[in-house]
């Protein structure tokens, strides 16, 4: 594909109508939005990890859910953690998608972070064979694809913790819409958290009557607020 990073070159026009910013971050036109801050590992840290309180809830069969697998960057921070902290059990990690990345863009989009560098290439010698069900050490990943508001319907499992991460509900606010987040509520185990870099207050209204009990909590970077919740039945 002809998206490429260097300045001045042509740009690659898709369903997400990707760009390469000034400030050289992957962007989508479509819904004038960045996969993720400059400091991705660090929102990735603040927003979705620390949001879900891991590593203290990982436990045996552990199972992420993901709205917006991007370029993968929560996965690679995410599966980096579970194998410092539980090496002898596997993380199972699905994630929904409607426009699965090209690893060339994926890995041009994450060359800047070396702390996930070998897991990034790990996973991609796999997802580059155009595979969507995904095992290495440590890891069971199924990428779902499609709109999620109709793939949702084919997920009949639990998990234990939600990365909220489509793009902004202003732009994006297929991700955001009351029916979806109750799908997401009646997949998630009793107990079980979400976390999401959005304050949004229809956001929050949606996760609160989708049975979580929300928190609002200072956000990454420039963010004020993102928030987090728990579900109570
Ligand atoms: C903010 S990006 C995800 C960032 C990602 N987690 C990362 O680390 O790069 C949002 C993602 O949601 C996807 N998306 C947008 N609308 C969608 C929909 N209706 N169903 C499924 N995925 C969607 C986009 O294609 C994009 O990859």
């Amino acid at each position: 594909m002809g998206l490429s990073k260097e300045k001045g070159a042509p740009q690659y026009s898709d369903y997400l109508e990707l760009f390469w910013g000034n400030d050289r971050q992957l962007r989508s036109a479509r819904f004038q939005d960045i996969f993720f801050s400059p400091n991705g590992i660090e929102e990735t840290r603040h927003v979705f990890i620390e949001g879900n309180d891991l590593p203290a809830n990982f436990k045996e069969n552990f199972h992420i859910g993901e709205l917006g697998f991007g370029t993968g960057l929560n996965l690679f921070v995410a599966l980096q953690l579970w194998r410092e902290r539980c090496p002898d059990s596997i993380l199972q990690y699905t994630s929904f998608e409607i426009a699965p990345l090209p690893s060339k863009i994926i890995t041009e989009a994450l060359e800047e972070f070396d702390a996930i560098g070998d897991i990034c290439r790990e996973f991609l010698s796999e997802w580059e064979k155009g595979k969507i069900k995904i095992e290495i050490p440590n890891l069971a990943f199924e990428l779902i694809v499609g709109d999620v508001r109709e793939t949702i319907h084919t997920f009949n499992k639990k998990v234990d913790c939600w990365f909220l991460d489509g793009f902004s509900p202003s732009t994006n606010q297929e991700m955001w819409e009351e029916d979806l987040l109750q799908h997401v509520a009646d997949r998630t185990k009793s107990g079980g958290t979400f976390a999401t870099f959005s304050s949004a207050s229809s956001v929050r209204e949606n996760m609160m009557k989708a049975g979580f009990e929300i928190s609002r909590v200072p956000g990454f970077g420039k963010k004020k607020h993102m928030l987090k919740g728990v579900l109570s039945k």
